[in-house]
């Protein structure tokens, strides 16, 4: 089982979205991937924090089971001071809590407390500024593309500037802090992704409903 997050040389991170994965064959949903994404993400909605509910701590287990990759938890969730334990305990690497969540900064302080890496994640109309304090505190800036709740959303132009802007915020920090995005997702925005700065791409309905989801990560590797 890896547990360390590699980021690869040369190109973004592809990292698999397993809400839009096949739950009644999780194993099967994930075979054809284990082997050409980087990491898995579990996208954990709680119906407060966003107007749906996905899953929790065990199917993170499940993942951990049916995957090597390391996972890494997005918590879409109101007040995930509750479960970092719980996430960590079922076999999450990374932890990402959203900025407009309760108690951002004692998360990130928990998370890397608990020896995880700590990511933070901002919704579509949160400005970049809400997250700059934080960086200090942090291995991954998550901006979404979407608004946060459900997988097969088209992915929001708009946020382009963000993320570059992010890219340069990064950078100037001099931090080694991965940007990741997530929210619509494919081959033509991937491209857009990354020339704008994100090093992680997190992939849901895009790949999970290609014909041959392993063809697409190849080619996603050769953007
Ligand atoms: C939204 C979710 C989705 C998911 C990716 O709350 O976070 O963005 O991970 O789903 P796609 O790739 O289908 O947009």
């Amino acid at each position: 089982m890896k547990t360390a997050f590699p980021l690869p040389s040369g190109r973004a991170a592809l990292v698999p979205s397993v809400l839009s994965a096949d739950f009644a064959c999780l194993k099967g949903s994930l075979k054809p991937v284990n082997r050409l994404a980087d990491w898995v993400q579990v996208d954990v909605m709680d119906g407060r924090f966003v107007p749906n509910i996905s899953f929790g701590p065990a199917i993170t287990a499940a993942v951990r089971r049916a995957s090597p990759l390391p996972i890494d938890a997005h918590l879409m969730v109101a007040e995930p001071l509750n479960f970092l334990e719980a996430f960590a305990e079922a076999g999450a690497g990374l932890i990402t809590v959203h900025a407009e969540a309760k108690d951002a900064a004692a998360c990130l302080k928990k998370i890397r407390a608990l020896g995880l890496k700590a990511g933070l994640a901002l919704r579509p109309k949160t400005p970049l500024s809400r997250a700059l304090p934080y960086l200090p505190l942090l291995d991954l800036l998550l901006i979404m593309t979407v608004e946060p709740g459900f997988g097969g959303q088209a992915f929001m132009p708009a946020m382009l500037p963000k993320v570059g802007a992010a890219r340069q915020a990064i950078r100037g920090s001099g931090r080694k802090v991965w940007l990741q995005v997530d929210g619509g997702i494919n081959s033509d925005t991937a491209v857009l992704a990354a020339v704008a700065g994100a090093d992680s791409l997190v992939i849901g309905s895009a790949l999970f409903r290609a014909p041959d989801p392993a063809a697409f990560l190849k080619g996603l590797k050769k953007l």
